[in-house]
């Protein structure tokens, strides 16, 4: 296999928007219990949150969390997380089939973004069981200075200041029949005007994300964004996408292009948007917030929610996928799609950040580790946050699958970094064969350009390179083998000698 990628600084796609690298923390099966909250730990801060999971969220280099769901979202009741520990009620957590103990709620979890560097919280509303009063009494409490009723007590419950969080979903995957409170698309699409007019009365200038499709095969996609947005559209900033991907029968050449899928997804939201921008006249912009992504094994064991009616347990390990090193790849392609996408996807949350199909793991009582899949994410934030896209120029060779036909081998995408360095992302999607691939740099010498500083450029004098990559495709970490795959140097990359491939 083959491919070039040319890089050329006069086509710049989009600045990489850092909520590209959010990720997302519900209440679900350990991704708050025993993830990043255990009290009595041996890392367990003074407020019970492990500082082993929150030195790997910081080295994770996640932006934005999106809190409290997800499914569990649709039954939660806001105001049963806030105030003193002791007289929070335990409640049945119907999304998951588990008792929900309310120990830990807004309060803890703006004081744990604190501790990660600061991360914005990305907050959702539940229009599942409830609607207009409580979204607008949960944002008197989060974002009012004080003297009114909700927002003294968030003061008397410690929150001197108001969390004053920007971004707001209005509910979770409205359009799942799985979705408690589920509704048509032009109910939800009522309930959701009302609700973003409703907030904007108290500010006007928040950031709200309306719900979209549960994923790109949704039997009512393209028809459901169309009627919400027609209704929606004005008062809202993002209209979300959700996608998770897995092998079917055993087609791994597939799974290795859902990138694709997820490209055309984008591609088709970002026409429904366009369609209805142009049908109201309107010039207010609605980005995509993909703020649902990964790779899940949803019909494996890991995913078996309890069943019973005298079974709901607190925090059971559900969803607790262990992934390969091929996961990795096919996850590792997805941010491509998404940084290729930045000019329209403006925000973007992994799904999800401890145990919970996750790129972090914890033992109760042990230690936290890095799945494979978190060595894409880490790099890619790290490399691409503060940087600017350029438009993908790739030509590849092309392998066969059953669902997308035939697909670029290679995917790639080229960022310019903050230092205004070029930081290139690729996969090789091919089961069989090694790709040779040329990069075709900016001239720096002719251009003279140096688009950060500003001063005279110099050639590009070094080349780095890490890979991914494992003989065994299967190749995972565990508990036992916490760093079986990792990255490593790439060895095979190379400068040419015009300095410029
Ligand atoms: O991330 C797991 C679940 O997937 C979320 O709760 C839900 O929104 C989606 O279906």
């Amino acid at each position: 296999q083959s491919a070039r990628l040319v890089v050329d600084d006069d086509f710049e796609l989009a600045p990489v928007n850092p909520r590209l690298f959010g990720s997302f923390v519900e209440h679900l099966g350990r991704c708050v219990y025993g993830g990043i909250y255990e009290p009595g730990h041996p890392t367990a801060d003074e407020d019970g949150f492990r500082q082993d999971v929150i030195d790997l969220v910081r080295e994770l280099g996640v932006t934005t969390v999106r809190y409290p769901g997800g499914n569990f979202v649709s039954g939660y009741r806001w105001e049963d997380g806030v105030g003193p520990k002791d007289q929070r009620p335990r409640r049945l957590d119907t999304a998951w089939h588990s008792t929900e103990t309310n120990a830990f709620g807004l309060h803890e979890m703006a004081a744990w973004l604190k501790k990660t560097g600061d991360n914005e919280l990305m907050e959702a509303v539940n229009l599942g069981t409830r609607g207009l009063q409580e979204a607008l009494d949960l944002l008197e409490y989060a974002n009012i200075t004080g003297g009114t009723k909700l927002s003294d007590e968030r003061r008397a419950n410690g929150a001197e200041d108001p969390f004053n969080i920007r971004m707001w979903c209005l509910g979770n995957e409205m359009d799942g029949p799985w979705q408690l409170g589920h509704k048509n698309a032009q109910d939800y699409a009522t309930l959701a005007t009302e609700v973003a007019r409703g907030m904007r009365q108290i500010d006007p200038d928040l950031e709200l994300v309306v719900c979209g499709s549960s994923s790109h095969t949704m039997p009512n996609f393209g028809e459901w964004e169309e009627t919400v947005l027609q209704k929606a559209y004005n008062l809202v900033d993002f209209v979300s996408c959700h996608a998770y991907y897995q092998p079917y029968d055993g087609d791994i050449a597939s799974f290795l292009a859902s990138g694709v899928d997820m490209d055309g997804f984008i591609k088709d939201v970002a026409a429904a948007i366009d369609a209805t921008k142009s049908r109201l006249k309107s010039k207010h912009e609605v980005a995509i917030s993909f703020d649902e992504w990964n790779v899940w094994y949803q019909g494996a064991e890991p995913s078996r929610t309890p069943e019973g009616i005298g079974n709901w347990p607190v925090a059971p390990h559900l969803l607790e996928d262990v992934y390969s090193a091929l996961d990795a790849v096919v996850f590792g392609d997805l941010l491509i799609t998404l940084l290729k996408n930045a000019d329209r996807v403006h925000a973007a949350s992994l799904a999800q950040l401890v145990n919970v199909i996750a790129p972090i793991m914890t033992a109760p009582g042990g230690p936290a580790w890095r799945q494979t899949t978190f060595y894409p994410f880490a790099e890619t934030a790290r490399l691409a946050k503060g940087g600017t896209v350029f438009e993908p120029k790739l030509a590849s060779g092309t392998v066969s699958t059953k669902r997308f036909g035939d697909v670029p081998a290679v995917d790639a995408v080229a960022v310019r970094d903050a230092d205004g360095g070029v930081a290139v992302f690729a996969v090789n999607r091919s089961l069989t064969d090694a790709a040779a691939f040329t990069i075709t740099l900016p001239d720096r010498a002719k251009s003279g350009r140096n688009a950060q500083s500003g001063s005279d450029a110099q050639p590009y004098a070094e080349v780095f390179a890490r890979t991914l990559h494992e003989d065994d495709l299967d190749a995972r970490n565990t508990e036992q083998d916490q760093n079986r795959v990792t990255l490593h140097a790439n060895d095979t990359a190379r400068l040419h000698a015009d300095g410029r491939t």
